[in-house]
């Protein structure tokens, strides 16, 4: 024990420990040959979107109807085709959604509703009123099949649950009958919910019984549903209980295999990638996650890592920004700074190293380097979701002199000599040593112009006018505050920049000698810009940087002389 502080325990045989003797490990499926580890993931699978339910149901303030009807309306706009719009047979609010989107015929050509239903007569019968008059319906039954509930919960034998779930489907076939004689496309959805913590061998048996009760074909298929509903072992094992499935269940070929994960672990997308290598072919889940406890499989996530693997995700998340703001507004929760392909900071290079290789990536790419996305750092082009490059670097007291010039050449179109720019770094490395925190593109565009542009001295440049002569010189007659005095100058040249040194030279005696000067213009059109920067040295050989602008370029180049001369002063 330390005897200064006995909370901190040098020993570490007696440390303090947590209960981990209350768990038990998961126990693995037996699946020795198993083939999901070679398969790849190289297509997209059908998405059916549960925001409306599962991540709905999750919510401390569930989506008021207006709130439902955005919602409705982002995913129809992401590309959903099968989206799950409630439970309406539970929820007044949802049923009443369910009429309205029916009614008012917002339901486009090839999306198809799913509403949820537990495995209850009177309830199946309301959730069959709630979706009359819809083109494309899937009812989604679901019962318990857990272990552990059919123990605790319902204390029912495998026999009776079966029983529950083959009756449940007669019921729903019996109600449908006539939802089917007036046009609808219904499937069956069957989940045997808690499909993880069944035993293998009894989630395939009841799903084989409720196949044989609807009697899918490869022409009408059941979809089976399988839930880790919480999440309870490493995805692997996940997989194996996919693949364990597919093998075993009768008629394969009439049933679609439909992955439902939860992310209690942290790890529902890698689950639902690893299930889709085991062969499933549909994927629920939700926007960014959202739902019971730690969420739903994060669809986005998925789909954007097929999209960076180069294959085409069958969703448009191009505008992510709209995207999150309709997401953060109906479910009151905000989306996390560094949520994948979204957060505010995924994009973004603090460190110095890491800003560096990002410059010379995206120089290399636009140099036409290859056709291939291959920037360090960035596993996607952030312009392909709404994110600009722009905002991929950012300055606080990790970055360094790449960063500074990342800002001032894309925030701003200065781009510095080296050696200015050597300069100027640490002046904002102090200001971000200061402040703790990122130093946002203005406040260094602010910096900069303090150091550089707007520099008190002496002089200040009033006015001025230059003539060409007929020899071909230039004159230059301006006015200089000098102090509290205004003096005039005059001076000649080969230039008009010439004779204004000269004539700063000869009246004021200041000895001015310009050993680097560059001028480019800013920004394009009728308000373009031009930028001056120039550096002196004096009689020491140290140099003294100053920089102008204006929308003429003579101006700008008098007031980098003015700047560079008071720096000169100032130091
Ligand atoms: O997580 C779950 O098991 C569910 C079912 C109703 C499919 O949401
Ligand atoms: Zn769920």
């Amino acid at each position: 024990m330390n005897a200064e502080n006995p909370s901190m325990n040098t020993d570490n045989a007696t440390a303090k420990k947590m209960p981990f003797h209350k768990y038990k490990p998961f126990q693995p499926v037996a699946l020795k040959d198993r083939t999901w580890p070679d398969n790849i993931i190289d297509e997209a699978p059908r998405w059916c979107s549960v925001d409306l339910r599962d991540g709905n149901q999750a919510l401390i303030e569930p989506m008021t109807p207006n709130e439902k009807q955005k919602m409705w309306d982002l995913l129809i706009e992401v590309g959903f085709q099968e989206i799950e719009v409630g439970f309406p047979a539970a929820s007044q609010t949802d049923f009443d959604f369910v009429r309205k989107i029916i009614e008012e015929d917002r339901i486009p050509e090839g999306v198809t509703i799913q509403v949820l239903c537990q495995a209850r007569e009177e309830l199946i019968r309301r959730t069959c009123e709630a979706v009359s008059g819809a083109k494309n319906v899937i009812f989604h039954l679901y019962n318990s099949t857990s272990t552990l509930q059919r123990k605790v919960v319902f204390n029912m034998s495998r026999e009776e649950v079966v029983k529950l779930a083959t009756d449940a489907t007669q019921v729903v076939w019996d109600n449908t009958r006539d939802l089917v004689a007036s046009g609808t496309n219904l499937t069956l959805e069957y989940s045997p919910e808690s499909y993880t913590a069944t035993e293998m061998d009894f989630a395939v048996e009841i799903c084989a019984a409720v196949m044989q009760a609807w009697k899918p074909t490869p022409e009408n298929k059941i979809v089976l549903n399988l839930p880790s509903t919480v999440e309870m072992a490493t995805p692997n094992i996940y997989a194996d209980q996919i693949e364990y499935f597919i093998r075993n269940l009768p008629n394969r070929d009439s049933a679609v295999i439909s992955l439902h994960t939860h992310n209690d672990r942290g790890t529902g997308v890698a689950a639902s990638e690893l299930g889709l290598m085991a062969g499933a072919e549909r994927i629920e889940g939700t926007l960014f996650g959202n739902g019971e406890r730690t969420g739903n499989l994060d669809v986005i996530t998925m789909a954007m890592n097929m999209f960076s693997q180069g294959i085409d995700p069958r969703l448009y998340l191009s505008d992510m920004p709209k995207i999150v703001a309709v997401s953060e507004e109906c479910t009151k929760i905000p989306i996390h700074v560094r949520q994948p392909y979204a957060g505010e900071l995924v994009f973004t290079a603090f460190s110095g190293s890491h800003q560096d290789a990002i410059k010379k990536g995206m120089q290399y790419v636009e140099a036409g380097g290859d056709t291939d996305w291959e920037v360090p750092y960035l596993p996607i082009d952030p312009a392909d979701v709404g994110s600009s490059y722009r905002e991929t670097v950012r300055v606080n007291s990790q970055s360094g002199k790449g960063g500074v010039a990342f800002i001032l050449e894309h925030h701003f179109g200065v781009s510095l000599p080296r050696s200015l720019l050597l300069e100027f770094s640490p002046i904002v490395q102090k200001l971000t040593e200061a402040d703790g925190g990122e130093l946002k593109p203005d406040m260094i565009w602010k910096a900069f112009v303090n150091e550089y542009i707007e520099v008190e001295g002496p002089y200040q440049l009033i006015d001025y006018q230059v003539h060409s002569e007929s020899d071909g010189g230039e004159t230059c007659q301006a006015k200089v505050q000098v102090g509290d005095n205004e003096v005039e100058v005059y001076g000649a040249g080969s230039g008009p920049i010439d004779a204004f040194i000269n004539a700063m030279v000869e009246t004021l005696n200041e000895p001015l000698n310009v050993v680097e000067y560059q001028e480019y213009a800013l920004n394009e059109g009728a308000e373009a810009q031009a930028i001056c920067i120039l550096a002196i040295t004096d009689e020491q050989g140290n140099r003294y940087y100053g920089v102008g602008i204006s929308q003429n370029t003579t101006t700008a180049a008098f007031k980098s002389i003015i700047a560079s001369v008071n720096r000169k002063w100032q130091i």
